[in-house]
């Protein structure tokens, strides 16, 4: 798509920001791209280095990356800043957003995209500082975010749209995955509170719920439970496009798309939900 024209000219000029948009072939990549060619002024934050000892540099968006992105965008005609992030510090994410207000003028739009997703382990070998970790980039994060973005979008008074994106594990449980899951059911109640207090304002509070993406976190994901199935990579992919009626995983381009939708005035008059991005293997 060029950054022309987009598909919803009402987002044209809209400031988002979206967390953990640092990384190549991520979720948040794909959607700030999407957004650019929407028009949307976007800020792109990430944590920017690894930090502490659950956060391999492999997992990690670095500010060398994030600004990589940032200049491809901005090359292809997007309007785009970056800001460095941590979402685990209630001071980073309220700077984030007053960062956001202050270059751009106006913050309408918040994704809290940021997680983690790589520390699997059956339950009674999950270490509970594990354990914390992703509750608290999944789950804290998000309820930061929420809480500065909309702090802002009320004293506005223009209304909003606040998106987390949750995952096909806020809906099923997987084994190795019980931080994960609890993580992103609990966004999921985070998702329906706030939608119940910020709907008078015209602020929409909605979930995005993906199944698995064969790029980024999802392609380590894929990887370990190929291995911890013993099933081998080949065949637990096969497996997977067996079940899904689509025929095929996820691609970044499909939350994208919803991600779009949900900003848009299309999507107007739907809040609260946890909407499955899933080519039909979820259905709840
Ligand atoms: N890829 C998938 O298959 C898939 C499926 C469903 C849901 N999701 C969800 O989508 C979101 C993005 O995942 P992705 O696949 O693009 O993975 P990714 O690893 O590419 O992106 C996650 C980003 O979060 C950042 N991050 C981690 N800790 C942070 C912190 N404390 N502060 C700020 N940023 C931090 C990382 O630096 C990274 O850039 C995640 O919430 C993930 O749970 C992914």
């Amino acid at each position: 798509m060029t950054y022309a024209q987009g598909k919803y000219p009402e987002l044209a000029g809209k400031v988002a920001v979206i967390t953990g948009a640092g990384r190549r072939e991520g979720l948040g990549e794909a959607m700030a791209r999407r957004l650019a060619a929407e028009g949307v002024k976007v800020v792109l934050t990430d944590i920017g280095h690894a930090a502490g000892e659950h956060m391999p540099e492999q997992a990690v968006g670095t500010s060398a990356e994030m600004e990589e992105i940032a200049a491809e965008i901005r090359a292809a005609g997007g309007d785009v800043a970056t800001c460095v992030c941590n979402v685990l510090e209630p001071q980073e994410v309220h700077a984030a957003a007053e960062f956001a207000l202050g270059h751009f003028g106006s913050l309408d739009i918040w994704i809290n995209n940021a997680g983690i997703g790589y520390l699997m382990a059956p339950i009674v070998d999950m270490a509970a500082d594990k354990w914390d970790a992703v509750l608290g980039v999944n789950l804290r994060g998000a309820f930061l975010g929420i809480k500065y973005a909309a702090e802002i979008m009320l004293r506005q008074g223009r209304g909003g749209r606040i998106i987390n994106i949750g995952s096909q594990a806020s809906k099923s449980g997987f084994a190795h995955a019980a931080a994960y899951t609890a993580s992103k059911h609990g966004m999921v109640g985070l998702t329906r509170s706030a939608a119940q207090e910020l709907g008078p304002a015209g602020i929409t509070v909605n979930t995005l719920c993906p199944n698995h993406v064969t790029t980024g976190l999802g392609a380590w994901q894929n990887t370990h439970f190929s291995e911890v199935t013993g099933k081998g990579y080949e065949r637990y992919m096969d497996d997977m496009r067996a079940r899904i009626p689509l025929g095929r995983p996820g691609l970044q381009e499909d939350v994208a798309k919803a991600c779009a939708f949900l900003c848009s005035d299309e999507a107007s008059y739907i809040t609260g939900e946890a909407m499955n991005v899933s080519g039909g293997e979820e259905y709840h």
